[in-house]
């Protein structure tokens, strides 16, 4: 008889999971491939990069694994634990350098890179607009001249916020900001408007709402389950915006080339 390994490694019941487990694949791989492409394709090349909020790596080995010729990465984020696991996940197969316990507004640099990328993490760069700012700035301040900073984040017309019950990002986390932020500051600035379907027809499709209540506890970036009521008015606004049981979180990727000059 053949054993089944691997219940050990059950772990699809948290929030953070729930993300692998709606996201449509080839969405984010097309969204991973555009970063690669921009990477490839950038002035200096990918010799050396920086990943901010790197969380565990998955999203770093994704894009590492398929660029092209050497470059070697280090690696920012603000959770130990997490970070553990990205240099335990990546080194084998990956060129890391640098590891470093920060967030973006305590770091400090000790050398310009030739790319800077990262996916999902302004969000909890700064508390309010001017250390925002601030950060934006610090961003491409860690940039080589002819350098690229790729930053992966929602627009304003992301299902991700049509969806929650209150605002819980302050507007200038939105893609728009940032745009605007850059153009006036002199740089280039591309912006790759990406689709980013997440399933929801498990939901839509049961009274039973463990689901839905799980949902509700990433898209509104809290820990505690919300009650009847609340979970009753979330799952209003999924039937309002989904189509045909997809929500499209609509990821920009914002392309900001420092001059080389
Ligand atoms: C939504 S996760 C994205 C993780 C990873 N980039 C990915 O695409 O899978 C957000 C990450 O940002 C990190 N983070 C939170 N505050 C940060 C800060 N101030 N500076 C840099 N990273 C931060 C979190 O610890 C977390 O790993």
């Amino acid at each position: 008889m053949t054993r089944w390994h691997f219940w050990g490694e059950k772990e699809f019941s948290d929030v953070y999971e729930n993300i692998y487990i709606r996201s449509v694949m080839e969405d984010w791989f097309n969204i991973v491939f555009e970063i690669v492409r921009q990477i490839d394709s950038a002035r200096r090349g990918a010799k050396s990069l920086l990943d901010v909020g790197c969380g565990e790596g998955h999203t770093t080995k994704q894009i590492l694994d398929r660029i092209k010729g050497r470059c070697r990465c280090d690696l920012l984020e603000p959770d130990q634990n997490a970070l553990s696991t990205a240099e335990a996940f990546l080194s084998p197969e990956n060129n890391i350098g640098e590891i470093y316990p920060r967030s973006l507004a305590s770091f400090r640099a000790e050398k310009k890179y030739d790319i800077v990328f990262t996916s999902h993490t302004n969000y909890y760069w700064a508390l309010n607009q001017k250390d925002y700012d601030r950060q934006l700035k610090k961003v491409v301040d860690l940039l080589v001249k002819g350098g690229r900073a790729l930053i992966l984040t929602l627009p304003q017309e992301s299902d991700h916020y049509r969806i929650m019950r209150r605002e819980i990002y302050p507007r200038f986390n939105y893609a728009q900001y940032m745009i605007t932020f850059y153009k006036k500051m002199g740089l280039r600035v591309a912006v790759k408007k990406l689709k980013m379907r997440m399933y929801v027809g498990d939901i839509l499709s049961t009274d039973k709402n463990f689901d839905l209540k799980t949902f509700y506890k990433f898209i509104h970036n809290t820990d505690s389950f919300p009650n009847d009521k609340e979970s009753r008015g979330f799952l209003e606004k999924i039937k309002r915006c989904q189509r045909k049981n997809y929500l499209d979180f609509k990821d920009y990727l914002v392309i900001v080339d420092r001059r080389p000059f």
